[in-house]
């Protein structure tokens, strides 16, 4: 035994020795680089260009352009290279930047739908998929995962992220990075991952895009950097700050959190990057008087490389010579940006096959990895009578303008998908059912009713209709904030309408957010939410419908009632009066009612208090019982592991996939805690009748938070736990921590 540990410390010593001296190796080659550049040659490492062609070229050539975004013709990228490479007067290669936020060209889920799945190992190869056909085009690093957590789906770029939640959060952008960077930054399949958008992006005032946050450190530390840190700490190669100001301070310019916490806190080691002119929008803000300030606070706060702003390459020089900002502190950033470089193995590899990109893109096992993951996407919200899955029915009414929409089915940053690949709903159902084809309207805003005759009729001849309603890509995504989250359009209108011919009637909702649903759920028997599915979504829609695949989708985000809810999250802080469900709604409040008869809790009068489904909901074709549940130990002490015990059972005729969560709350802290956090899920898989015993745990110094001497620490204290299929189920069972 001894033996073998000592093998075992033996080997890890080794490792850690060829990891400790290629790190030594590349710093070696990065300063012996460096101490042979220009300033202008170290300023030209520091300016990203959109595109290729003979403008880049031309600054590649002479060493004024280190890196390119938006090109992905592998010969425009080696036309650039060949600039840089053989041209330039130190060869230094450029590296090339891409949005490849959910697949390249074999386009998944939008991130949103992705976080649905639960299921961070399938996330995890579908960025692996992304990474072999984007590289495959000359891309080197993408612009993902995006970390920002979303409370308030009016905000468009909710579709980008996981949603409201800290670890769901976490667990997928991990699982990200690992799949674009793969085991080895120098493999040719690796591309670069950018955790974004550094940060508090998505507290947006009122969800409007690019908006003022007032975020407090101790929010900032508890819920919005735990997944940034956690991509540092598996080697996020690089980040990009975001557009937004928190508490007056744009992030681009925030020496706190690109300094002191990234770098020093986090101990970061890799490449900062601008949002798209975020440096030269520090104007705008009212932060910077012009591009040249703008360009000295972007700089000086630890801002890397500068995307498309062009102050770095027209001031920097300007400010060293002044002394505004100190040539050390451009040696560094050109560090960064060479360290990369060496990393990726760009000096050894710097061109792309151009035919390589032919062998990989829809390769079959990226197309079976993207359906799968469309399958667990899907979330079942309804299923009155179990009238899904569909086995029984021979025809069915197909309508709504989302059951053949190629392009829009790919959802928001598909730049590379190409939609004659998609297969949609209407194809796919074409494979296992008559199907009676009304599209009813046009597009998710058409307002036009004309055609709604044809399929009332078309109805009647069908034993079921399947009504596919949502959003075009466009609505989502950036600057696509709305103020409205109900249905776009008359597509209401549209599943009223079916809902009048008396069959069954089952819509699927393909969207970029969660939307307000409420009235169209009254509608129609059984509700599919799909999110934008991607490439596969038709096939993936259809085995679901068919039965031949079970929903195992849960919310990452909470669905409300009326947008005037938002922001609305699970893992809030109590009032002083939280709800008690005795609230008078606005129905009820009799004519000239006293001031105090309402309760004087928080709700709202007309939508009340509770969301239409909460945060980690959703329904399957089978049923399961979570049973005797048991803490192995209720008082423990802070290095002690929770250990919980229950059986989980499948109490319904279909094989079926439960994701269990564990929830905490932290009854009495120093600040105050939220009444639930998320600490743990796992997938199960079920046959009918079967019974699992599941054992789950969880340190005791997960429990940890940044309390009121901003110290990260587990207070003593009680505790409940909960174990259940979403975030508002379940039974408290108390804890102690001494
Ligand atoms: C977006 C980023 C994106 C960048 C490059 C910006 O507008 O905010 O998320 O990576 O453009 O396309």
């Amino acid at each position: 035994m001894k033996k073998l540990q000592l093998l075992a410390v033996g080997s890890l010593l080794a490792l850690c020795l060829a990891g400790c001296s290629e790190k030594d190796e590349i710093d070696r080659k990065v300063d012996e680089l460096l101490s042979k550049m220009t300033l202008r040659e170290k300023i030209g490492q520091m300016h990203q260009v959109s595109g290729a062609g003979t403008h880049a070229e031309e600054a590649a050539a002479k060493g004024e352009v280190g890196s390119i975004l938006n090109c992905v013709d592998p010969a425009e990228i080696n036309a650039v290279q060949r600039a840089a490479v053989e041209q330039s007067r130190l060869g230094i290669p450029v590296i090339v930047g891409r949005d490849v936020i959910h697949g390249f060209r074999t386009i998944f889920p939008i991130p949103l739908g992705l976080a649905a799945t639960f299921d961070p190992e399938l996330v995890e190869q579908g960025a692996r998929v992304a990474a072999i056909e984007a590289t495959a085009s000359g891309v080197h690093w993408t612009f993902s995962p995006m970390l920002d957590i979303a409370r308030d789906s009016r905000w468009g770029r909710v579709a980008e992220g996981s949603g409201e939640d800290p670890y769901l959060d976490t667990q997928m952008g991990v699982a990200m990075v690992r799949g674009y960077q793969g085991d080895d930054f120098a493999d040719p399949t690796s591309m670069a991952a950018c955790i974004k958008h550094f940060v508090g992006y998505g507290a947006a005032e009122g969800g409007r895009d690019y908006n003022s946050t007032m975020i407090s450190e101790r929010s900032l530390r508890n819920t919005y950097f735990p997944a940034f840190k956690a991509c540092v700490d598996a080697g996020a190669l690089t980040l990009m700050t975001s557009f937004n100001e928190i508490d007056g301070i744009p992030s681009t310019g925030n020496d706190f959190l690109l300094k002191d916490v990234l770098r020093q806190e986090w101990g970061f080691d890799g490449m900062v990057v601008t949002d798209w002119n975020s440096s030269g929008e520090m104007v705008a803000h009212g932060f910077a008087k012009d591009l040249k300030h703008a360009t000295e606070l972007s700089v000086n706060a630890g801002v890397d490389m500068d995307m498309m702003s062009f102050g770095y390459i027209s001031y920097i020089e300007e400010l060293v010579k002044e002394g505004k900002i100190k040539e050390e502190t451009i040696d560094n950033a050109v560090r960064n940006i060479l360290k990369l470089k060496f990393r990726l193995g760009l000096f050894d590899n710097p061109y792309v096959d151009v035919d390589a990109s032919a062998r990989v893109d829809y390769a079959p096992e990226h197309l079976a990895a993207a359906k799968q993951s469309a399958v667990e996407s899907a979330i079942l919200l309804q299923n009155d009578n179990d009238v899904l899955p569909l086995d029984k029915a021979r025809t069915i009414l197909v309508t709504g303008p989302m059951a053949d929409a190629p392009y829009d089915q790919l959802g928001t940053w598909a730049f590379d998908g190409q939609s004659e690949h998609t297969v949609t709903p209407l194809q796919a159902l074409r494979e296992c059912y008559e199907v009676i084809y009304e599209p009813g309207l046009a597009y998710s805003r058409d307002r036009d009713t004309k055609d709604f005759a044809k399929v009332r009729a078309a109805a009647q001849r069908a034993d079921a209709a399947v009504v596919f309603v949502g959003e075009e890509a466009i609505l989502s995504g950036e600057a696509h904030s709305l103020s409205s989250l109900n249905l776009q359009g008359a597509q209401s209108e549209l599943i009223a309408e079916v809902r009048k011919s008396g069959k069954p009637v089952v819509v699927v909702v393909i969207a970029g957010r969660p939307l307000t649903i409420e009235r169209d759920l009254a509608n129609c028997d059984a509700m599919l939410y799909a999110f934008h599915p991607g490439t596969m979504g038709g096939e993936a829609l259809a085995d679901l419908i068919k039965g031949k695949a079970v929903p195992s989708g849960k919310s990452p985000m909470t669905f409300l009632r009326d947008a005037g809810q938002a922001p609305f999250y699970y893992n809030h802080n109590n009032t002083g009066r939280p709800c008690n469900g005795t609230e008078t709604l606005l129905e009820d409040i009799p004519m000239k009612a006293g001031q105090t008869s309402l309760g004087c809790t928080s709700y709202y009068l007309d939508s009340g208090y509770g969301p239409l489904f909460p945060f980690g909901y959703g329904l399957s074709y089978t049923t399961f019982e979570y049973g005797n549940i048991t803490l192995e130990k209720t008082a423990l002490g802070k290095d002690d592991t929770i250990v919980v015990e229950f059986d989980l059972s499948n109490t319904g005729k279909r094989d079926g996939v439960e994701v269990v969560q564990l929830y905490t709350r932290d009854l009495v802290g120093s600040v105050v805690r939220p009444v639930k956090e998320l600490r743990r899920f796992e997938r199960v898989a079920l046959a009918a009748g079967e019974t699992k015993h599941i054992r789950m745990e969880l340190p005791v110094a997960e429990l940890a938070f940044w309390n009121r001497d901003m110290q990260y620490v587990v207070e003593p204290g009680d505790f409940q736990l909960w174990v259940a299929g979403d975030s508002a189920s379940g039974e408290a069972y108390p804890f102690s921590v001494e």
